[in-house]
């Protein structure tokens, strides 16, 4: 891409942004900015990626893995986006915001019980084991004991 009076410098894009440059390039390595080098091989950015770093922090203090606001934010890889895009990611977070919510509040809920308890057994803390589908066969790893016994013998 060539360079022009609108592009950004890698500092330029940290401050602007309020964020490191090591996260700058960090978030480049991972694909979810993009920029170019100059024929001085100097990075440079578009203006426009100050807007997408800023919805990849909204989304990181929102405690959305990296992966998954990358693979949310490659869907609309033209920026800015538009409202209704924004409405699409907007949507989706916020249902998995709210799951996050509900788990954390069956979590506070269950280290209120736990308290005074401490007994940490696989068998019954959900603290130690949540939702164990597989509790009701026993204790241990039962998916791994169950691949052992069909294995041929040596
Ligand atoms: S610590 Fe005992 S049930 Fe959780």
């Amino acid at each position: 891409m060539a360079e022009n009076s609108r592009s950004l410098t890698v500092g330029e894009v940290a401050q602007r942004s309020g964020v490191p440059v090591s996260t700058i390039h960090f978030y480049e390595k991972k694909g979810l900015i993009e920029g170019w080098r100059t024929e001085e091989n100097q990075r440079r950015y578009e203006r426009r990626i100050l807007r997408r770093v800023a919805i990849i922090r909204i989304a990181q203090r929102a405690g959305l893995p990296l992966s998954l606001i990358k693979e949310h934010l490659d869907r609309f890889p033209a920026m800015p986006i538009t409202a209704a895009q924004w409405d699409v990611l907007n949507r989706d977070w916020r249902a998995m915001l709210d799951e996050r919510i509900t788990s954390l509040i069956q979590l506070r809920n269950q280290l209120d019980s736990c308290i005074g308890c401490g007994c940490l057994s696989l068998e019954d803390c959900p603290l130690r084991n949540p939702g164990d589908q597989l509790a009701s066969e026993g204790p241990g790893a039962r998916l791994l004991a169950a691949a052992q016994s069909e294995k041929a013998p040596e």
